[in-house]
């Protein structure tokens, strides 16, 4: 657990990612960021924009090379990896059971809602409900390799 407070302050962080009025008189934000987008504009999603969503994960995820297994298993390298194939990470029977490796269309299937695609998995977390989001996290983690 002596990662925890790493964990800690990105959930800090992420909580202090709410949505703010831009005051009215301010100049149109435009950071470069993309994080400033006005809410309806279209987003093409990026790995960068994906390492924004995964602090959703890092309770339980670290994806830093050679990371120490958590709740979940390191995910460096997930994509492409077969499925419940991460040394030293005690997966489900659930997970075990699934097979196949996880490509792009696997991981929107199971991130979009993980306990409907594998039931019985122990990834007690709802999933990432919106496309673009989740494409956009897929691309981090395709880019995490
Ligand atoms: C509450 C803790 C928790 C959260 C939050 C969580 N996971 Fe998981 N994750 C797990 C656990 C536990 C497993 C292993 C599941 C099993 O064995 O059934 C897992 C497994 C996975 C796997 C399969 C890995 C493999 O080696 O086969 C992927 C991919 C994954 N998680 C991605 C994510 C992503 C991306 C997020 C954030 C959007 C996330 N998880 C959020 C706990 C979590």
């Amino acid at each position: 657990m002596r990662i925890a407070p790493v964990l800690l302050a990105g959930a800090l962080a992420l909580a202090g990612c709410g949505k703010s009025e831009t005051p009215t008189d301010a100049p149109a934000a435009d950071t470069g960021t993309g994080e400033v987008a006005a809410p309806t504009a279209p987003v093409e999603p990026t790995a960068a924009m994906g390492e924004q969503i995964f602090r959703r994960c890092v309770a339980c995820h670290t994806i830093d090379k050679g990371g120490s297994n958590g709740i979940g298993p390191n995910l460096y390298g997930v994509a492409g990896r077969a499925v419940a194939s991460h040394a030293g990470f005690s997966y489900s029977n659930a997970m075990k059971a699934k097979g196949g490796v996880w490509d792009t269309a696997a991981l929107d299937t199971y991130l979009a809602a993980p306990m409907k695609a594998v039931p019985g998995t122990r990834m007690a977390f709802a999933g990432v409900p919106d496309a673009v989001d989740r494409k956009a996290l897929i691309l981090y983690l395709e880019s995490q390799k």
